[in-house]
């Protein structure tokens, strides 16, 4: 059976095997590998502090998350499309592994973020 999202080393596991998924995908996945040439060693740990932030109360996140999707979409446009793919995934990575609040908080933090910074990126493409 699976359980709730209940500790870092349960974010670990999401995070870790999201981006497993994502990196295959030829839609978001390439913004990581070509656009950007992620160092995947830096970023990874920033994604687990920033989602204990979110989900478990955690204070190691410093940074401006939205900061450096600006510069992605100076490049490469981060369109609609694209934060709907990686919610399909993320949804999909987090109902594979957990089951519970904390999973069900992960997917609505995840989408309101993901909503706020499409409309956001697409209005600064429009001005
Ligand atoms: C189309 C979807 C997205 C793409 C292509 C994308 C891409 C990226 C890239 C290229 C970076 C910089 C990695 C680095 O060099 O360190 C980054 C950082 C980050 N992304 Fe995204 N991202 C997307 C959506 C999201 C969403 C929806 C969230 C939150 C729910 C998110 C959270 C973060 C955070 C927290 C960072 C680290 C910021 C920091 O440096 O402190 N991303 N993303």
């Amino acid at each position: 059976m699976k359980h709730d999202i209940e500790t870092r080393e349960d974010i670990i596991e999401f995070v870790n095997a999201f981006y497993g998924n994502m990196k295959p995908d030829d839609l978001v996945g390439h913004i990581f590998l070509e656009v950007e040439q992620v160092d995947f060693a830096k970023h990874l740990p920033k994604m687990y502090d920033f989602w204990e932030m979110l989900l478990l109360d955690g204070s190691n996140y410093r940074g401006a998350p939205m900061q450096p999707h600006f510069r992605v979409n100076e490049k490469t446009p981060l369109t609609p499309a694209h934060f709907d793919r990686w919610l399909e995934m993320f949804k999909e990575t987090i109902d594979s592994l957990f089951e519970g609040p904390k999973a069900e908080e992960a997917k609505s933090k995840a989408f309101n973020i993901a909503s706020t910074w499409s409309y956001k990126l697409e209005y600064l493409r429009k001005l």
